[in-house]
């Protein structure tokens, strides 16, 4: 077991730092993308399985349903006389000149503009000297470093998210080998008529295998998907469990509580409504009790078990898959995801659970198992005095006793800071209101991985990472004093905010 997670750490690795040196690749390449079209052309002219609309539910949902009618609802599959699929990920920049090959795809393209409000605030993360000093001698491939500040004050300086130019879309009809990029497309969905879902939350269509964005986004992974589609799915075709409508929404790895939380649950975010007024619709998904208490959370008027499938059931075919965009591996490239849409849906009803006034827990996450902080009781007794002269509660996370699912969320959402050594637990600030300070203390070289100052960023929140002096996987052994340090500063505004 121990192993085990030691082959996945790495793969998980791996897969951040190949997903960051697309970043690299693509910053670096130094050209301005070329715009396919003026502004005052309609995007609906670039290719006829294509429409884009504005990125907003109402438009969303009217073009869903639209889409809806005109499809057929009986499912069948019909193998590619090749035998052979071609595999295509939204991390490749030829992606949707694949995807525009195949006559089973639409795909409604999602535009914002700049003067939409979808943005919020996002701070300065702030790192302890062991953090900054730990990013200035990182040898990886990780472009971490540059901007690493240890002036707390700076966390209060907001800024708006940057938008990057994110997808690259064929021309028109002709697919041209030339690729156009739009910075305007926040995201998108295919809609799949005839499609197999297989339980890495991967399509098969037509010719094409298509994978979302995700942590199964390595060549070996792709290659093993490929496999098991051809060992256990091709001579069972007829065998396959049918549906009519899915919307797909597991990933590799998403039966962990990050992966699920973080990268698969959020590409529900822009359809929550759509979904929840037809319920022919059905979600394929990791069935773990986390998902299904978050799901409950978020359709809190539906049967979760007649929501689901479960992605335990293998294979199956439907006549019409939603598929929207997948979330990298770690969050990292993304520039927009779906990670704090699903946090407001989320704080919308547990703010209906609260009592008035809100208590105001500071949350130190105790690990028991791996990544034990070994002065963790001197952490603990420095802010349970913190917490007494403040009139705040204390509250200690341990995973040898975690409390409900919605007792977790509930905490969560009345805590203003969690301190925490690296881990899952962090994972749970998706149900914090924005604004929540977060203390990590991170693995150091070479386990360094900051995916939790990725999340800290995308929800709002104020992140400052300290770094182990020594230790990663069985305990980790961290400066008290920098922690300490960090700990006062941010009460105080804490404090001054909430007696204002
Ligand atoms: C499609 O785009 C290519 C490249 O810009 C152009 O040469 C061709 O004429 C276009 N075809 C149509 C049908 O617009
Ligand atoms: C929810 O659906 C399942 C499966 O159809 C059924 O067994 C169960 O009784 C339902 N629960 C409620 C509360 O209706």
């Amino acid at each position: 077991m121990k192993y085990l997670r030691k082959v996945m750490l790495s793969i998980i690795c791996l897969a951040v730092i190949m997903a960051l040196n697309h970043i690299v690749f693509d910053t670096t390449q130094g050209k301005p993308p070329k715009p396919a079209y003026k502004s005052s052309m309609r995007y609906v002219e670039i290719h006829s399985h294509f429409i884009t609309i504005s990125d907003n539910r109402f438009a969303i949902e009217k073009h869903l349903n639209e889409h809806r009618s005109g499809m057929s609802r009986v499912a069948h599959f019909i193998m590619p006389q090749s035998g052979i699929f071609k595999d295509v990920t939204s991390s490749r920049d030829d992606y949707f000149t694949h995807i525009a090959t195949e006559h089973n795809i639409k795909t409604l393209l999602f535009q914002t503009t700049d003067s939409d409000k979808d943005g919020h605030g996002v701070f300065q993360w702030i790192g302890s000297k062991s953090l900054c000093r730990a990013l200035g001698n990182y040898k990886g491939n990780i472009p971490y470093s540059n901007s690493c500040t240890t002036n707390m004050e700076e966390t209060f300086s907001a800024q708006r998210p940057e938008r990057k130019p994110r997808f690259k879309l064929p021309v028109n009809d002709t697919l041209t080998e030339e690729l156009f990029q739009w910075g305007t497309i926040s995201s998108f969905i295919h809609i799949i008529q005839n499609g197999i879902i297989s339980n890495d939350g991967v399509v098969f269509v037509g010719d094409l295998q298509v994978i979302p964005y995700s942590c199964l986004d390595r060549p070996e992974a792709i290659q093993a998907s490929k496999e098991h589609f051809s060992t256990t799915i091709k001579d069972k075709l007829d065998q396959l469990p049918r549906y009519g409508e899915v919307f797909v929404i597991t990933q590799f790895w998403s039966g962990e509580f990050y992966h699920g939380m973080v990268e698969s649950l959020p590409r529900l975010s822009r359809y929550i409504g759509f979904i929840d007024k037809r319920n022919d619709i059905k979600i394929y998904v990791a069935c773990t009790s986390f998902m299904k208490s978050s799901l409950q959370t978020i359709f809190p008027s539906r049967n979760i078990s007649e929501l689901v499938i479960c992605d335990k059931i293998g294979p199956i075919l439907a006549a019409r898959v939603y598929f929207p965009e997948g979330t990298p591996c770690g969050m990292y490239k993304s520039s927009q995801s779906g990670v704090y849409q699903m946090s407001r849906e989320f704080n919308k009803y547990i703010g209906l659970s609260i009592h008035i006034p809100p208590k105001n827990y500071i949350i130190l996450i105790k690990r028991t198992k791996h990544r034990i902080l070994v002065q963790h009781d001197v952490i603990a007794s420095f802010l349970n005095d913190i917490a007494k002269q403040n009139d705040m509660e204390l509250f200690i996370y341990a995973d040898d006793k975690l409390p409900s699912f919605s007792d977790t969320r509930n905490l969560f959402h009345q805590a203003r800071l969690v301190v925490a050594p690296h881990g899952a637990g962090l994972a749970n600030t998706l149900f914090s209101t924005p604004g929540l300070f977060v203390i990590e203390i991170v693995c150091n070289h070479p386990h360094l991985n900051l995916c939790y100052r990725q999340l800290a960023i995308f929800l709002g929140h104020h992140y400052h990472g300290v770094s182990s002096q020594f230790g990663c996987e069985s305990t980790l052994n961290v400066d008290v004093n920098e922690v300490k340090e960090a700990i006062q500063f941010y009460i105080k505004h804490i404090v001054k905010k909430k007696n204002s």
